[in-house]
């Protein structure tokens, strides 16, 4: 069993980037700028927020943090968005999912100029990926790719079995896996909560990914032997033994699985930490196209 060690990896990615971003000071030229909008005071959205902020610092890109109470109207964020959108010094912009129920999430994501959503939440950006264009790759599915690449992981004619079909995760890789060049030329089987035996269809992988949020959902018993395992659940499991009073939890369970395994990412530093590294490389990218 090898371990998909994002923790390393997203470092590494930070540290190119870094050294992207002193070329550009040295250069004289503007750096990337990254802007977090957040609706509301949710702990674990706060926590992932706090975490972009704080990369940004670390690889010299400038950061805006906007931060909106829970009562903020659908009409008051779309007002935000408008003045990100029309703001030349900022290159990208996030809105952090989930929003307040009063809010319609598809219509603000919507009204976020395409050519600033490093998130590739807006439709144009989503079908641009769909038909293999050059575009914003969302972070968390780009940060999968990007760790099956370095590790060198085989995936042309694999069979690649995604558990969840969230707009932010599922979706995106099923088609990511799907498509032709590497990563990807995989054979892909999209699961979720409708599917039957699913058990029969994981225990045929080759490659199971699994963003579910439940925790330690996938057992050694329903995948082969030597299969390749990619966790994306990051669910708070209250614990009061942990100094914070919960534990984060995959939807792997690791001890038993990784034993059958032949690479397989942990929980935590694992999908998280490349899901902020490459929100900071489509930010880059931003910055790139807009020179
Ligand atoms: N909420 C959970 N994951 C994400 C993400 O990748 N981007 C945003 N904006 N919100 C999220």
């Amino acid at each position: 069993m090898k371990l998909l060690d994002g923790k390393k990896t997203s470092n590494d990615i930070k540290d190119e980037i870094a050294a992207e971003v002193a070329k550009m000071k040295a250069n004289g030229e503007k750096v990337p700028h990254l802007a977090a909008v957040i609706v509301g005071n949710d702990g674990a959205s706060l926590t992932y927020v706090g975490s972009k902020v704080r990369a940004c610092e670390r690889v010299g890109f400038e950061s805006t943090l906007v931060q909106l109470p829970n009562t903020t109207s659908e009409v008051e964020l779309l007002d935000k968005i408008e003045e990100l959108n029309s703001n030349d010094d900022i290159d990208g912009f996030i809105i952090q999912l989930p929003l307040p129920p009063q809010i319609d999430t598809q219509k603000v994501l919507m009204a976020v100029d395409p050519s600033k959503d490093v998130d590739g939440f807006h439709p144009e950006n989503f079908g641009k990926m769909a038909l293999d264009m050059s575009t914003f790759i969302p972070a968390t599915p780009f940060g999968i790719l990007e760790l099956l690449d370095r590790y060198g992981v085989e995936t042309q004619g694999k069979h690649t079995v995604v558990i969840g079909r969230s707009h932010i995760v599922g979706r995106p890789m099923s088609i990511l896996m799907g498509r032709k060049g590497f990563p990807g030329n995989s054979t892909v089987t999209l699961t979720h909560s409708h599917t039957k035996n699913i058990t029969q269809i994981t225990s045929q992988a080759d490659i199971i990914i699994t963003a579910l949020g439940r925790p330690k959902f996938l057992k050694a018993e329903m995948i082969k032997d030597d299969a390749v395992v990619i966790d994306v659940g990051i669910t708070r499991v209250p614990d009061e033994n942990a100094k914070r009073g919960y534990v984060i939890t995959g939807d792997v369970d690791f001890e038993n699985v990784s034993k059958k395994t032949s690479y397989i990412t942990p929980v935590p530093g694992g999908v998280g930490p490349m899901t902020i590294a490459m929100l900071l490389k489509n930010t880059l990218l931003a910055r790139e196209r807009r020179r």
